[in-house]
């Protein structure tokens, strides 16, 4: 049920009635601003007269008097330039949200044609712990995949792990190497993340030595360059100075351009610089790190072939590997576990290890790939670097099992959309697939990167500990669920004896909380761009936090235990039509037209792979259900009708807030 797409319709066939084609004029039908303009408004007559040479009240008189509207819209107005206000009648905003109460799915109807997506979301490299940018991925695909689902999609959530890449390499080579095997027996997991940490600074500590004498000589060039184009600009002001002429300007403002560049350059030279520096201090700054380094010199390349053994089907690396992974997996499905996110088929990029070998030979025999100084690439469209898919040293790339998963989803699903719900820096790596995709045969499927920004500390970087690590997601969750704890444990202070909460409810509630607000923070951003991480805005009871849709929902369900009023009995009443919904006060029509609202809403989440629409909806229709509570009384209403209509539109508002909240993976509360 959505109102707008009727009145969509129905002027498509006005427009077509008077010879237009209307695909470009809907669009410009839309709610209105202004109540005083009724509850929708079209503006198309404007552009449309410019293009038929009429007055644009003349063309909105023609197509009005075209229009099949009796059956739901009041006699429409035309007002202005050419502006055509539409209202809905009331007894049918009343039948349709008459008709949500009796419906499960709350009046929203599934696709007419369904697709069958592929969703690839959560991935994590799973040889380290978690770190806060994997709630990103795994929350916004766990909605989408909800929200698809629920328009009567068929969904195949496949969680394509980093079980196979170079960060198996070291840990395997930590474990041989600085294992503490008590530490290991006690807890591996968290042995195997220090092991993987260790081995990487070491890697990272000889690479940075190496590299530092040459960044140190970029450093002094781009100083030398941007020195020289210093004095440069300054001879060129005492020039312009004397001259003041069109030329002499003209050359200063383009030595002061070039300056800039070079100073950015040289900025940048510089952070590289002393990033490598700080690397190399890292480790020479600790003595049991300087132990531990001593005639590791080939650390890096030790560890790639740790790695390459493991692909290559080593027995002993293979071994610990199986010894490794059930461990990694425990870890990750307790984060799952936590945040209520399923998946359909788990297939890492290790399942895929024996079809890149076939895959890439029979790419080479196609002629789809060919030999490029060594290794072997696929030359794209519009792309100067190929898409290497074979390193000259026989390694295969992500990209290669990418492509070999293209091929197995295309042949084992059969999808219609194959959907990345990836970091945007990504957005190389996929450009060069989708445009790769088109060698095989993958037909007219959707692919589509679902790209997401970075989440920030404070001062505006990437959210990291104090160490420079990435923030671990589990003491993510375990914050959240403290300091939602902590504001619960306040309200029950203040609440009598005999309503305090349990442990066991309180616990419980805190997860609810604390972890709603965390997901609910991160689905409310545009996707595309980054966001600040705070646990204060996340958890305010005001603003649009999941805190304060649990906390309105909690709100909405108390009038019935208040009022002593079975829901569900009301609702029946309503279903069979023995009652009636009455929308007499303009908050009363208001609520009304949000709560039948939602079907619009998850098509435009399921057309632009964006929660955030949904999170946006829930807060305005938060917002309506509160002026609507302000002015129009519910349990003191003047008689048993209104009483009851309202009632069940506070029936409604709780079942949409908490649906809504669901398509996120987030849970309700019935106090807080
Ligand atoms: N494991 C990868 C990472 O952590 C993400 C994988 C995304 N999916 C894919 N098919 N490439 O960066």
């Amino acid at each position: 049920m959505n109102i707008l797409k009727t009145i969509a319709a129905r002027f498509a066939k006005a427009l077509e009635a008077i010879g237009v084609e209307p695909t470009p004029y809907l669009e410009l039908i839309r709610p209105s601003q202004d109540p005083k303009f009724g509850d929708f408004q079209a503006n198309f007559a404007m552009p449309l007269g410019k293009r038929l040479g009429k007055a644009p009240r003349d063309v909105a008189a023609d197509v009005v008097a075209h229009l099949d509207y009796a059956d739901f819209l009041e006699q429409p107005e035309i007002a202005g330039p050419g502006f055509i206000n539409l209202r809905v009648k009331p007894e049918y905003l009343a039948d349709l949200v008459q008709k949500e109460i009796g419906d499960e799915r709350l009046g929203v109807d599934m696709v007419e044609k369904p697709r069958k997506f592929v969703l690839d979301y959560s991935a994590p490299n799973v040889a380290k712990p978690l770190h806060v940018g994997h709630i990103r991925s795994t929350m916004i695909g766990n909605s989408l995949a909800r929200i698809l689902r629920f328009l009567g999609n068929e969904v195949v959530a496949d969680n394509h792990l980093g079980d196979w890449g170079t960060q198996f390499g070291m840990i395997i080579y930590g474990y041989r190497n600085f294992l503490d095997a008590n530490a290991y027996e006690e807890s591996p997991v968290d042995e195997l993340a220090r092991l993987y940490r260790l081995t990487r600074q070491l890697v990272d500590y000889y690479a940075a030595k190496k590299g530092v004498d040459e960044l140190e000589g970029q450093v002094q060039a781009a100083q030398l360059a941007f020195d020289a184009q210093k004095t440069r600009c300054g001879e060129l002001k005492a020039k312009d100075d004397v001259e003041k002429t069109k030329d002499s300007k003209d050359a200063l403002k383009k030595a002061n351009k070039e300056r800039d560049r070079l100073l950015k350059t040289l900025e940048a030279a510089n952070e590289k610089f002393q990033a490598a520096k700080s690397k190399i201090d890292a480790v020479e700054s600790d003595p049991k790190l300087v132990e531990l380094a001593a005639g590791r010199e080939t650390i890096g390349i030790d560890v790639l072939n740790e790695t390459s053994k493991l692909h290559h089907g080593d027995e002993e690396n293979r071994a610990l590997w199986s010894q490794f992974m059930p461990k990694c997996l425990a870890e990750v499905d307790k984060i799952y576990k936590r945040l209520d996110v399923q998946f359909d088929v788990t297939l890492g990029e290790s399942f895929y290890n024996d079809r890149l070998s076939p895959l890439v030979e029979r790419l080479k025999d196609e002629g789809i790939a060919r030999e490029t100084e060594g290794a072997v690439g696929i030359f794209l469209e519009g792309q100067d670097v190929p898409m290497l898919i074979q390193k000259s040293d026989g390694a295969y790339l992500y990209a290669t099992t990418d492509l070999a998963t293209l091929e197995y989803r295309r042949d084992t699903f059969r999808p219609d959309a194959i959907l990345y719900v990836v970091d945007f820096r990504q957005s190389h790596h996929f450009e060069q697939l989708f445009e790769a995709a088109k060698f095989l045969d993958m037909g007219d499927v959707e692919l589509t990167h679902v790209k997401f920004g970075a989440v920030l500390g404070d001062d505006g970087r990437p959210f990291k500990t104090r160490a420079g690590d990435a923030v671990g997601l589990k003491s993510l969750l375990d914050e959240a669920e403290v300091r939602a704890l902590a504001i619960l444990e306040s309200n029950d202070a203040n609440r009598a004896p005999e309503d305090k909460f349990s442990e066991e409810e309180k616990r419980e509630t805190a997860k609810r909380v604390g972890i709603g607000a965390l997901v609910y923070a991160d689905l409310s951003q545009n996707r595309e761009s980054d966001y600040v991480f705070s646990y204060d805005k996340m958890l305010a009871m005001n603003g649009n936090t999941a805190t304060y849709m649990q906390y309105a929902y909690a709100r909405v369900r108390s009038i019935f235990t208040k009022g002593n009023v079975d829901p569900e009995a009301l609702r029946r009443e309503f279903a069979a039509g023995d009652r009636k919904i009455l929308l007499n006060e303009p908050e009363e029509r208001a609520l009304a037209f949000e709560l039948t609202n939602l079907q619009g809403v998850l098509e435009t989440v399921a057309r632009d792979y964006r929660p955030n629409w949904l999170t946006s909806y829930l807060y305005v229709l938060a917002n309506k259900y509160s002026s609507f509570f302000e002015k129009c009384p519910v349990l003191k209403a003047e008689d048993e009708s209104i009483k009851a209509s309202r009632l069940a539109l506070c029936d409604l508002t709780s079942r949409t807030i908490a649906k809504g909240l669901n398509l996120l993976g987030i849970q309700t509360v019935e106090r807080m």
